[in-house]
Parts: C-alpha cells; sequence; structure tokens
C-alpha cells in the first residue's frame, strides 16, 4: 500500500474523480472528531494488545505512535487533505508515516462503521458535559439576580396584557425551573452518548477475539449490546440535538422578554454597554443583540435536529453513508448553545432593574383579581365577586382613574363588602403579600424557592466536582 493510495484502493482500477472526492470527503468538518478518533484508537491499540491480536510490542509502537500524533493535533501540527477523505484515514495515515508498516495492524478487528459511532458517541458526552456545566453557571447567575432584587414587582402577563402583580424574583425563577429540567436532559444525553461502539466491526462483529467490554472500560463507557445497532444508532446524538433545541427555546423565551423589558415602552431594565450594540445611523440606539440572537439561534437549532431526524429517517439498519450528514448539524448545536451560555450569566448579572417602573406597571387594573379575591374570601360567590369588580374597572375607565385612586364611596357602590378592603391590599407588594399558596409569588414562597435553588445548586456543582 502506497501512500497515496485510498483504504480501499485494492478492489479499483482507477483512482476517484476530484469532484467526487470532494463530494464525498467528510475531513474538512470530521477532522474535529480527531482527538476522540486518536484517543478511540489507544483503547483499541490496547485491546488488541491484550487480546493477543498483536504482540505486546505491537501494541504498545502504536499506543506510542498515537501519542505522537495526538501531540502534534495539540500542537496544531497536524496536516491533512482532501485525498485522507476523514479523519480516521488521516489519523492512520499519519501514524503510519511516524512508526512505519505496524500502523497497518491497527485496524484489525475493527471498522470505519464502528469507530465513526465511536468518534460521535465520544464528543457527544463531552459536549453534553460541557453544555451542562455552562448551564450550571447561568442558572447560578440567574439565582443570584432573582436574590439581589428580592423585593421588586412588575407586573406578570398574560397575551402579554398586565395580568398580576408578581415579583421580579419569581419571574427570573421561573426560567430557572425551565433550565433545571434542561439540565436533566443533558445528564440523560450524556448516558445516552456513553455507550462503546468499538468490537462491532462493519456490522456483524468481527472473528477477531476482540474485547469490547475491555475497550469501553477503557473509555470509561459501557459496552453495547447488539452490533448491527451498535453502527445504525444515532439516537444519542438526537438525544443532544433535542436537548439544545428545548434549551434553545428556553433562551429565545427568556430572550423575548429581555428584549421587550428594555424597550423604551417597557423600560424595565438596562442592559450594561458590554452586552449591547449600537446603531450605525442612529446615535441613540442601544440594541439588545445578544437576546435577540437568543431567539434567533433557537431556529437554527430546531433544524439542526430536524436535519439529523431527516436524515435518520427510513435509512435501513446498517452503515449508510448518509450517517457522514449526522456531523454538521450536532457540531453547529454544540457551538450555538455554548456560545450563548458564554454570554448569559455575566449579562444576567451586569443588567439594571428600574424598580420604579416595574411597580408602576405592576399597579392599576393588575390589581383588579386581587379585589375579586377579598369578595370571594368574605362569601361573595368567585363569579358575583369577578363581575361586580369587572363594573368598577369600567366605571374608573370612565372616570379616568386607576384602581389604587378609587374613592371609598364607589368601593362601597361596587359591592358593599368593598367598604372593608385595607387599602394596603391594592398595591403591587400587598397583592404579592397576600398570596398563600405553595410556589406563589408570595416573598415567603419566593424566599423557600430561592433557599431550594441555592441547595440545588450546591448539591448539583458538588456533584460534578466529586
Ligand atoms: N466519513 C464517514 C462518516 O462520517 C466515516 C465512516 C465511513 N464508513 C464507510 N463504510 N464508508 O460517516
Amino acid at each position: 500500500m502506497t501512500e497515496r493510495e485510498h483504504l480501499w484502493s485494492g478492489r479499483f482500477g482507477s483512482s476517484p474523480a476530484e469532484a467526487f472526492e470532494r463530494l464525498n470527503a467528510s475531513i474538512p468538518f470530521d477532522v474535529r472528531l480527531a482527538p476522540y478518533d486518536i484517543r478511540g484508537s489507544m483503547a483499541h491499540a490496547r485491546m488488541l494488545g491484550e487480546t493477543g491480536i498483536v504482540t505486546p510490542e505491537e501494541s504498545r509502537e502504536l499506543v506510542r505512535g498515537l501519542e505522537a500524533v495526538l501531540a502534534e493535533l495539540e500542537a496544531k501540527g497536524f496536516s491533512w487533505t482532501l485525498a485522507d477523505e476523514d479523519v480516521h484515514t488521516a489519523v492512520e495515515r499519519r501514524l503510519r508515516e511516524l512508526i512505519g508498516d505496524v500502523a497497518l495492524k491497527l485496524h484489525t478487528g475493527r471498522s470505519r462503521n464502528d469507530q465513526v459511532a465511536l468518534d460521535l458517541h465520544l464528543f457527544a458526552r463531552d459536549a453534553a458535559e460541557e453544555i451542562r456545566d455552562g448551564l450550571l453557571a447561568a442558572m447560578r447567575a440567574l439565582v443570584e439576580v432573582a436574590e439581589a432584587h428580592r423585593d421588586l414587582v412588575l407586573p406578570g402577563y398574560t397575551h402579554l396584557q398586565r395580568a398580576q402583580p408578581i415579583l421580579l424574583s419569581h419571574h427570573l425563577l421561573a426560567h430557572f425551573e425551565a433550565y433545571r429540567r434542561d439540565l436533566r436532559r443533558f445528564e440523560a444525553a450524556r448516558s445516552a452518548a456513553n455507550v462503546s461502539p468499538l468490537g462491532a466491526a462493519a456490522l456483524g462483529g468481527t472473528p477477531h477475539p476482540v474485547d469490547p467490554a475491555f475497550t469501553a472500560a477503557d473509555l470509561e463507557m459501557e459496552p453495547f449490546a447488539n452490533s448491527l445497532d451498535a453502527v445504525s444508532d444515532r439516537d444519542f446524538a438526537l438525544d443532544l440535538l433535542y436537548a439544545c433545541s428545548v434549551l434553545g427555546i428556553h433562551l429565545s423565551r427568556m430572550g423575548e422578554e429581555w428584549v421587550l423589558w428594555t424597550s423604551s415602552e417597557f423600560g424595565f431594565a438596562v442592559l450594561d454597554d458590554a452586552y449591547s450594540s449600537g446603531s450605525s445611523i442612529m446615535p441613540q440606539k442601544k440594541n439588545p443583540d445578544a437576546y435577540e440572537l437568543m431567539r434567533g439561534k433557537a431556529g437554527r437549532l430546531i433544524g439542526d435536529l430536524n436535519a439529523l431526524l431527516i436524515t435518520l429517517k427510513g435509512l435501513p439498519s446498517g452503515y449508510s453513508k448518509d450517517l457522514q450528514e449526522d456531523k454538521e448539524p450536532l457540531f453547529d448545536a454544540v457551538d450555538t448553545v455554548l456560545a450563548m451560555l458564554a454570554v448569559l450569566p455575566e449579562m444576567l448579572r451586569t443588567a439594571r432593574f428600574d424598580g420604579r417602573r416595574m411597580a408602576d406597571a405592576a399597579g392599576g387594573f393588575a390589581l383588579a383579581t386581587e379585589l375579586a379575591d377579598f369578595l370571594a374570601m368574605r362569601g361573595v360567590p368567585f363569579r358575583e365577586a369577578h363581575h361586580a369588580v369587572g363594573r368598577l374597572v369600567r366605571r374608573c375607565e370612565k372616570l379616568g382613574i386607576s384602581l389604587e385612586e378609587v374613592p371609598d364611596e364607589e368601593l362601597a357602590a361596587a359591592h358593599p363588602a368593598l367598604a372593608e378592603l385595607p387599602r394596603e391590599r391594592l398595591t403591587p407588594e400587598g397583592s404579592v403579600t397576600n398570596k398563600r399558596s405553595d410556589g406563589s409569588t408570595s416573598p415567603a414562597s419566593v424566599a423557600a424557592q430561592l433557599r431550594r435553588a441555592h441547595e440545588f445548586l450546591d448539591r448539583t456543582e458538588r456533584r460534578t466536582e466529586g
């Protein structure tokens, strides 16, 4: 076998057309898997020695050679050409250049089909861990900001119409809960990725006495159960893409809120200059680009998930070249999520809130439910209470006053029981403090939520370190 020949050239009379070579090659993007490919090959080489498929000396030579290739890669000295076709071939080619013909034994009992699957499993495992850590950092920031602004109220919205006053910390902790579910999804994606397909060979196993459990243990993975499934399965990549998509949706929904909050119309929050950008024409502009991008990138993440779902749909069991299309969407989704998570913690910590603007918006008719609940608690059937307060709101609109400004006689006219209403109840602060139910926006409930959030983060971060 000479240097420039393709892996499979034995069977072919001529070399591939250049245009086909360009279409066929994955090396321009799968070179990113090189560290995983080398790591997997080391485990495989050790297994080959352990099982007597190659001699102990050959096994050591292979591992040492792979260490040298890894060192070159880390020193950015690893070069490839299109003729390498893919990362697996490029690594093997370099190995042979470094250690000679013993390199030709590395591929015994292995196929690129189990090899590429392993590389992607290893990549997905790392990526799931990295995203989980980034997410934890964002959740920590969210809790800190919620803690730092415990007494700020803002309107909660339904239909984007002011609905009822809620605590800002309650609002921020709502997102915390969504991210907590994301965290679980990334942990599940990590364990789905943590399976080694090595030893499945092309699809049906191998006559060589390989030891898939040995290789798996070397990589701190579980071994596969069925060789055909091992080379066909990309569910773990779908799991990770799904987790990225749902996180993307959560980031997008939060992003949309910040875009609103930082507008002049809302004026609830101001982003630090370090996380805003300006306009090339309108000197006054300060734009919330990072949050807009969080909104925008959700579409791309969903696209990445869709791309792989559609690639897999209808593929027969076993390896088909279509599976080469699994990599770019996965890389793109992971990079996209990590880029957003890198920005989020400090962007949250450095934002300022306008408590006055928020409280002003949280008063007025947003307090109407408070009045209806007050009546209902005095025995007025809720429907009747709702109706009476609805009439009062209409009356206020006519008088051009807010609910806080209603004179006592108007209150009594709306319903006699309203004459006893303690006026402090008719404020955003009074409204949130009056809430009783578990998980509500009352300061007591939010304090408990904050405590539990801290405990969760401490526990989870300790587990990560341990
Ligand atoms: N570049 C290929 C991929 O990404 C590697 C596996 C090739 N296997 C094969 N039988 N042609 O999927």
